[in-house]
């Protein structure tokens, strides 16, 4: 039995997926996170989905891929993704976005540059209007290791109070490491006013891979809310 939440979720996921599968859909991006994992339920309904190549973005959504028995492909050999399905920490008003609260945004980022259409899902609570209201925990930014205390001191120089090194899950000493051998740094920006320059301003630090605000990348937002009902921000 779903929680209200969990409900909540797989409303929006199924709204998202009837509403945006292109029929001659060939390649198909998964993000990653507990809310696309409806959205694969989803799609697994659809007839001739076992003809479609999935592209994932990290571990998690690859393992979703594989032991759901769909095809595995990689951006090299499948570089026009047709849509993205994707979760997010939050979206404001004009769909700029936070994502990487599990560790996955070069990943994600790189599915979001390749698809024409990225279609985020995700319960109302991270619908919100300014970027910084409901995910407190900071932007996540990806960074190589040897530059992490760099990447801190200049984070705090752009107005970051206590920039965080993500540690790992409890019983690990020492930090996370991604999908990709790097460490993720949490910074917590108050309420961002322009997404857009802040993301530009993180990224030109040396050391950054990659920063998980998202500015004018995705097409659509589904947010399932606790009444069963979903709400759509185009
Ligand atoms: C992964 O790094 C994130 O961008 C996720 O997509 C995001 O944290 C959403 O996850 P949930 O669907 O579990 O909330």
């Amino acid at each position: 039995d779903l929680s209200p939440i969990e409900l909540a979720k797989r409303q929006a996921c199924h709204m998202a997926v009837d509403e945006n599968l292109p029929k001659s859909a060939k390649v198909i991006g998964i993000g990653s996170g507990s809310t696309v994992v409806y959205v694969v339920e989803r799609l697994l309904k659809k007839p001739g989905i076992e003809n479609v190549v999935f592209l994932p973005t990290g571990f998690q959504s690859k393992e979703l891929i594989v032991s759901n028995g769909l095809r595995l492909g990689d951006p090299d050999c499948y570089p026009d993704v047709d849509v993205a399905f994707d979760g997010a920490d939050e979206v404001d008003a004009n769909l700029n976005c936070i994502k990487g609260g599990g560790a996955c945004l070069f990943q994600e980022k790189l599915i979001a540059v390749l698809t024409k259409r990225l279609v985020i899902v995700a319960d109302s609570r991270k619908n919100s209007e300014k970027l910084g209201a409901y995910w407190v925990k900071g932007v996540p930014i990806e960074v190589v290791p040897m530059a992490y205390t760099f990447v801190l001191r200049e984070l705090k120089r752009l107005g970051c109070k206590e920039p965080k090194l993500r540690m790992g899950a409890p019983g690990k000493a020492g930090p996370l490491v991604t999908d990709n051998g790097n460490f993720i740094i949490d910074a917590n920006f108050g309420l961002i006013d322009k997404p857009e320059e802040l993301f530009k301003q993180i990224k030109l630090i040396i050391g950054v891979v990659e920063v998980g605000i998202f500015s004018q990348m995705i097409q659509s937002a589904y947010f399932g809310n606790p009444d069963g009902s979903v709400t759509v921000k185009k």
